[in-house]
């Protein structure tokens, strides 16, 4: 497996290119099995989640083909089979997205049931009975998903119990193809769910309320293939943004938004950070300073994000103060504590809460992570750290994070790739 080595004591410095968001591409292009005709998907990220998405269309019988601009062209029309498998699945829970689009479009679908993960138990109970509202008929056998809707889905009013970004991604690509009116209510708003929703609208879906809690669909016969680029990755963004803050650095982000990243935002600057934003860029100067310790609590957008925990988490373990950070949305996205702590910092698991007291610095040591933001917080402790950290089963960091080390090297860090 291979291994990540840095040498800490580098202060951030220099400009990078943030990439195409994996929690968007993953969902478009599920989506694209709806269409009729070929799409072309720009700016995905090269990514493995995304390889996986693709190898499971394919293995649907999907055609993919990289084009000369380096969009992946996506024809759905050469589908053969309405299956995704356990070996697919088992390496990627996002894979349970196909399961709305395939069911319909073809009135059947068979997923493999995702199993929990190392973040919790990830139920997808809202997904199914979504639906079922919706008319499907629903069984679980020998662990997979069997939904068969052979009259095709009716649109249904439904009411999420819990605020899914999943669940509602699913829901909605149900939706744009049932017969009538779906209401979702208490759906996610993250902006991920806003860039899913503008291709749908690109591809012919009629969907209103886009961006807020209650999405109106209102099912059309057939949605066409069309060029979709996907958003910039808001969390690829955050974690840059945090490196920099907590090496006391700078760096400028390309080809980003700002307007998508609020509550982050506001964290780094009361962390002390001077932020520039730019129509695309986001430029972050710590002028030397250390960061003061900044307190928070994740909750759906457009709170504080979950996948930005853990990278708070690390910076606020070398700030000048005490923060507590708590996590509502994941039972098990703390773990990477006990790494810090192996390297030196003074952090007091409560509950769902991290009570971090802030050290001067932390000191290098051999650690590992079991999911990929948790992985992103050790990368950056390596880098506020005296000496040599070495971060292994990197595999997580590669799901989520293009071409880390080299973006990194860029911006002045001392890290290699050592493949194990
Ligand atoms: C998405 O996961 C993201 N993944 C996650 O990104 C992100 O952490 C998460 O949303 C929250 O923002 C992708 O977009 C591919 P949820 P998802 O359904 O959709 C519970 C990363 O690091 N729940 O919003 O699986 C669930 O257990 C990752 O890039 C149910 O109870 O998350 C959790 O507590 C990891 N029943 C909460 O809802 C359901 O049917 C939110 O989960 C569905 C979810």
């Amino acid at each position: 497996m291979d291994k990540l080595i840095i040498q800490g004591g580098t202060r951030i410095s220099g400009e990078i290119r943030i990439s195409g968001s994996k929690n968007s591409g993953l969902p478009i292009l599920a989506a694209c099995l709806l269409a009729d005709s070929p799409m072309d998907i720009c700016n995905l990220p090269h990514l493995n989640d995304i390889t996986t998405m693709l190898a499971l269309l394919r293995c649907m019988g999907v055609g993919v083909t990289i084009n000369e601009k380096m969009c992946v062209e996506v024809d759905p029309t050469t589908l053969t089979d309405t299956e995704a498998p356990y070996e697919l699945v088992k390496t990627m829970r996002a894979s349970i997205l196909v399961l709305g689009p395939t069911l319909a479009k073809y009135g059947k679908a068979d997923v493999s049931f995702p199993g929990g993960c190392a973040i919790g138990s990830r139920p997808v109970d809202i997904h199914l009975s979504g639906l079922e509202a919706m008319g499907a008929e629903i069984a679980v056998e020998g662990g997979y998903i069997r939904a068969r809707a052979p009259n095709g889905l009716k649109g249904a009013h439904f009411v999420m119990d819990k605020v899914t970004v999943g669940g509602t991604e699913n829901l909605l690509m149900a939706a744009v193809l049932a017969k009538g009116k779906t209401v979702l209510e208490n759906a996610a708003r993250e902006p991920e769910i806003v860039d899913l929703a503008d291709c749908l609208v690109a591809m012919g879906a009629k969907i209103s309320g886009i961006g807020t809690d209650r999405l109106e669909i209102e099912g059309v016969e057939r949605l066409r293939g069309c060029t979709y680029t996907v958003m910039p990755d808001r969390i690829e963004t955050g974690t840059y943004l945090v490196a920099a803050a907590a090496t006391g650095g700078s760096v400028k982000l390309r080809d980003t938004r700002a307007d998508i990243l609020t509550a982050v935002l506001q964290k780094l600057e009361e962390a002390g950070a001077e932020l520039e934003i730019g129509e695309s860029t986001i430029s972050l100067d710590m002028h030397g300073k250390r960061p003061k310790a900044v307190n928070l609590r994740t909750a759906p957008y457009p709170a504080f994000p979950t996948d930005m925990q853990s990278q708070f988490t690390a910076m606020n373990a070398v700030a000048e103060g005490t923060g507590a950070v708590t996590e509502t949305i994941f039972e098990n996205r703390l773990v990477q504590v006990n790494e810090l702590n192996r390297m030196g910092a003074n952090i007091k698991l409560e509950g769902n809460t991290a009570l971090i007291q802030g050290v001067p610095r932390l000191k290098g040591a051999p650690v590992m992570a079991s999911d990929l933001r948790a992985s992103a917080s050790l990368v950056i402790a390596g880098m506020v750290a005296d000496g040599e950290t070495v971060v292994d089963r990197i595999y997580h960091i590669d799901r989520g994070y293009e071409c880390i080390e080299e973006k990194l090297q860029q911006l002045g860090v001392n890290i290699r790739r050592v493949p194990g």
